[in-house]
Parts: C-alpha cells; structure tokens; sequence
C-alpha cells in the first residue's frame, strides 16, 4: 500500500490559517475583477504627454510592475523604471507618468515617493485598497484603480500585476495588450486546475518541486523576462515558507556570482539551483545557463531546471508566477510552518512607525 504523501492528507491545509493556498483556487476571478476594475477607471491623462513612467512599490506591490517591464520589455515604447525607494530619482517630471502601487495604502517609502512626484505635478495614477494612499488620491481627484481589502499583498499579485498591464496599454506604452491577457488568464486557469491541492503529488508540478526543495537553500536564477520572476520566487519562499533564498540574473551572474561556487564548502551540499528558463531566451543566454550549470554544478546539491510554457512573454510569466507560488506555500506547509503571517515585515513596520511619528507621508 502507498502512504500518501504529507501534501496529499486530507488535513494537509490545516496550518494555513488564513487559506492562502484555498485562495489561489480564486486566481481566475481575481484576474478578471482587476482586468474589468482597471477597465473602468477613468484616466485624465492624455497619451502622448507621457514620455517616460516611473512606477513606485516596494515589496509585493512592487515586483509587480518588475514582472510587467520584463515581459513587455521588446515592446516598451517609452522607458519604464521601477522605484523602490523613498526619493524619486532626478528624471521623474511632469511628463513622467507616475503609478503608485501599494496594496495596504501605508507604506511609507511609497508614501514619501508618492508626495514628491505630486509636487513635480507628475501625472498619476493609485492601485491600491485604501490607507493614506487612496485617500490622498481621493483629495486631489487622481484616479485610484481600487483592490479588494483583506488580503496579504503577495498574494495579491494578478490584482496588482493586471491593471499595470491594463494602464499601460491604455496609455500608449505597450500596444494591444488584449491577446496577452487572455493567454495570460487561460495559463491562470490551467495552473490552478493542474497545480491546486486536490492534484496528487505525483501529478502535481509544484507539490513535487515543494518536495525537492524541502531542507535546502534555493538559489534561483532567470534572465530577461524571467529575471524577475526568479525575484518572486524567492520572495514567495522567504514569505510564504519562512526559508532563505536567494536569486539572481543571468548574464549579469556570469561575471561575478559564478567565482562564489568555488567557495561553497559545506553550505554547497544544502544549496538548490534552480533555473527559470525561457525558450525564446536570447540565443547566447541560453547557451550561458549551459555552460554556467556546467561550471558550478559540482560545488551545490542539486540543479533544477524549468521551463517556462505560452506564447506570449507575459503568459510565460504568468505561467512561472503561479507554479511558484504554489510551490512556496507547499513548501512551508511542508516546513510545519503557517504560511499566511509575515509577523517581522508586520515588527519591522510597526517599529518603523513608532519612531516616525506619523509623519511618513511627508518629506524626510
Ligand atoms: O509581502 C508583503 O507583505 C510585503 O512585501 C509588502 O508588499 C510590502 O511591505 C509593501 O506593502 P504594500 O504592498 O502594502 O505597499
């Protein structure tokens, strides 16, 4: 007889105190109310005064707009940059579209940014489900494309990620993002009915990946459009599982991280590479994850491989995103841990604010 596997227990979920991995069973629903919500909001910028966008978040708000610049990144028609940070950098104007993404409202550094671009009288536009953010935009009439609350902000993801996708395309930056999302919402679907946790492990791709990287330390790689995936993953493992990892960017890590191999000693058997690939990779990059894997295979415990599946870049990502988001909350489950609670992001903001007297909405 078999003995089912700890993932596979009908009391498998039980440390998931706030049903985080039962959510993700609602991935194509929240898909559509942040496409249809984007949709409706109404922009009073006009198009061509855009000439570039800043989009400003910190943690799960911001890898959003990371995964969005990746995957449209060959059809960016103005340039598009990230800021996680608590001063804008010198460049952002008001020609500078400005989209603020903060899932609580409340966080600070977003905060601090979101002041200074109204004082450039940049262009802007809110994601957010409230705090000082939405109310704020509210005051000056700046239009907020609004987020259920309730939730954790990385498991917010599709609510964040679509409407960047949506505004975007609404402005002008990306052309005809209509096919991208309908592949991307049909990847959504396929990775909840083939990922969820009713699917067996032995015919589960994140349940199995879980397993093998219980008890190590993943070391995750991508490139290009899946660079910022590999970002997410470990973020999701750290959140969700409660465990280190790591991540970097190929080429860039081929000319430094790589000489760090040689140095693995006895951390080396615990270390997990795991390579997020892309089969429309440049051609070189995909000859580097040969070559690289070649060169430091020997010094970790095992390589992992993945590739991603779609057609479009932003499908591909999407397809990456879920199957790593299941695999981070079956690996903390595995780990004996609640994957729901970030109880130090929640310490470190309420020292934060304790000290900052309420005052992280203005200048420094
Ligand atoms: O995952 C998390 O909870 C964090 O990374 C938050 O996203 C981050 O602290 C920023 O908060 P918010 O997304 O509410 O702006």
């Amino acid at each position: 007889m078999t003995v089912p596997k700890p993932l596979d227990q009908p009391d498998a979920l039980a440390l998931d105190s706030i049903g985080l991995v039962a959510d993700m069973a609602n991935s194509v629903a929240a898909f559509d109310a942040a496409r249809a919500g984007a949709e409706a909001v109404e922009i009073p910028w006009k198009p061509e005064a855009i000439r570039n966008v800043a989009i400003c978040g910190m943690g799960g708000s911001a890898i959003a707009a990371d995964l969005v610049a990746g995957a449209f990144r060959e059809r960016l028609r103005v340039p598009v940059g990230v800021v996680r940070d608590y001063y804008l950098p010198g460049w952002i104007s008001d020609d500078t579209l400005v989209i603020v993404s903060s899932y609580s409202g409340e966080t600070e550094e977003t905060l601090t940014a979101c002041m200074q671009a109204l004082e450039r009288g940049s262009p802007s536009i809110g994601i957010t489900s409230g705090g000082k953010l939405a109310g704020r935009y509210a005051d000056e009439g700046i239009p907020i494309v609004p987020l259920p609350p309730g939730l954790q902000p990385r498991a917010a993801i599709l609510r964040l990620l679509v409407p960047l996708v949506v505004m975007l395309d609404r402005m002008g930056v990306i052309a005809s993002a209509g096919a991208d999302l309908d592949e991307s919402r049909d990847m959504v679907s396929e990775s909840v009915a083939t990922l969820g946790p009713d699917v067996p492990s032995e015919d589960n791709g994140a349940k199995t990946l879980a397993h093998s990287l219980l008890n190590t330390v993943p070391i995750i790689w991508g490139a290009e459009a899946t660079s910022p995936v590999a970002q997410r993953w470990k973020c999701q493992i750290n959140e969700n599982a409660k465990a280190p990892a790591y991540w970097a960017s190929l080429p860039e890590l081929d000319h430094n991280e790589i000489c760090g191999f040689e140095g693995m000693g006895e951390f080396g058997p615990m270390a997990r590479l795991v390579m997020l690939r892309d089969p429309r990779h440049h051609r070189q990059v995909g000859r580097r994850f040969e070559l690289t894997r070649e060169i430091v295979e020997p010094a970790v415990g095992g390589v992992l491989e993945i590739t991603a599946d779609g057609n479009s870049p932003l499908a591909r990502v999407v397809d990456l995103i879920m199957l790593g988001d299941y695999m981070s909350l079956y690996l903390g489950l595995l780990r004996g841990v609640d994957p729901g609670p970030v109880e130090a992001i929640g310490r470190l903001k309420s020292g934060l604010s304790a000290t900052s007297n309420g005052q992280a909405l203005g200048p420094a």
